[in-house]
């Protein structure tokens, strides 16, 4: 029989799509996503955008057709559009996609779409700049929206907002950032808050539920269920008389996992097979020990999917968190 070359794990699931965390650094400190104080890691302890660009390159050749570059910020990483340029040239890959905190994007719109990028998705948890801050710590709400502008000067005209609502600090803000969306022919996308990494908030008491969040939208909007979907896990609903959706990505209340289609790899080379469970496979050691024999890394990726665990299992009552990295490892 000759070798295997797809990934598929067993429960029959096709994985076709890769999120690469590039680096767990960010400017800014979103406090459902970080601690106050993080320690961030080491130069040399994260793959060089070389070796992150080779991964690419090898599971692209396993049938990989999306690429997610996350972060922490993605574009914090020195000279990360060179990394950009060299996934977007790969034969056979069919979308290069990217998550931004827009913090940077004012910047580097331009380039990220010559470079092959479709489409950013953009953190915004809130219109008003106080708000913002708190949420971010440290975050300038300003900087953020003249990068959503940039990206639509720079022709991405496939651009999603992603949101956190956390009771008790923007959940009253879910229409108006639902507006913004409409306003500015977008998408968005409500994020239940997950339990990864401790934080200084008990997470029960913050997480709104979609449902919550959908019961509300619906007193202002009438929401039409769409079958559409990006590859992703968000269930999407369109607004009538406006080209904007609203996704759902309800970790808790729904289940996402029996379609999952995507692996993640963090910065320092892990591959993870579920954001919601601790099973790995560290690449970093193929990588360095094998500079110029792909064959180990290829074959380790394609045993990898034999451990790739049938679902998450968060639970917001716990007290620990579901998992001890933070979402700025994994890459969202
Ligand atoms: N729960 C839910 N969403 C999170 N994000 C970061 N950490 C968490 C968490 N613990 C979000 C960011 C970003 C997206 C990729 O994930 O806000 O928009
Ligand atoms: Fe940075 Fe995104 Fe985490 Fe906020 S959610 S601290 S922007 S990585």
């Amino acid at each position: 029989m000759p070798p295997s070359t797809a990934l598929i794990d067993r429960y029959g699931r096709k994985i076709d799509y890769i999120r690469l965390s590039i680096t767990d650094r960010c400017d800014f400190r979103c406090s459902y996503c970080m601690a106050e104080d993080m320690q961030f890691l080491p130069r040399d302890e994260i793959l060089t955008l070389e070796e992150c660009a080779r991964l690419v390159r090898v599971f692209v050749g396993l049938g990989v057709v999306k690429v997610r570059i996350t972060g922490g910020e993605p574009l914090v990483r020195k000279d990360a559009i060179t990394l950009f340029r060299d996934i977007g040239r790969l034969p056979g890959l069919r979308e290069l996609v990217l998550t931004t905190n827009g913090s940077q994007l004012a910047r580097w719109a331009h380039a990220l779409r010559a470079a092959g990028v479709s489409r950013i998705n953009i953190s915004l948890d809130s219109l008003n700049a106080d708000t913002f801050r708190r949420i971010t710590r440290v975050g300038d709400l300003d900087k953020v929206l003249q990068g959503i502008a940039a990206a639509r000067a720079a022709g991405f005209d496939a651009l999603r907002l992603n949101t956190v609502l956390m009771r008790g600090i923007n959940d009253h803000e879910a229409e108006d950032l639902v507006q913004f969306a409409i306003d500015h022919d977008m998408d968005i996308a409500f994020i239940e808050e997950m339990p990864l990494g401790e934080v200084d908030h008990a997470r029960d008491t913050t997480c709104v539920s979609n449902d919550e969040t959908m019961a509300r939208l619906q007193q202002k909007y009438a929401l039409v269920s769409s079958t559409e979907s990006t590859g992703g896990p968000a269930r999407y609903w369109r607004i009538p008389a406006t080209r904007t959706k609203i996704g759902f990505i309800s970790p808790h209340s729904h289940n996402f996992c029996e379609s999952c289609n995507r692996v993640r790899i963090t910065c320092k080379g892990e591959l993870y097979l579920c954001l919601g469970q601790e099973d790995k496979v560290d690449l970093m050691p193929l990588l360095r020990g094998h500079p110029d024999e792909d064959a180990p890394l290829r074959d380790a990726i394609l045993h990898a999917m034999q451990i790739k665990p049938q679902g998450h299992d968060f639970d917001l009552r716990r007290t620990q968190p579901a998992v001890v990295r933070f979402m700025s490892m994994t890459g969202g």
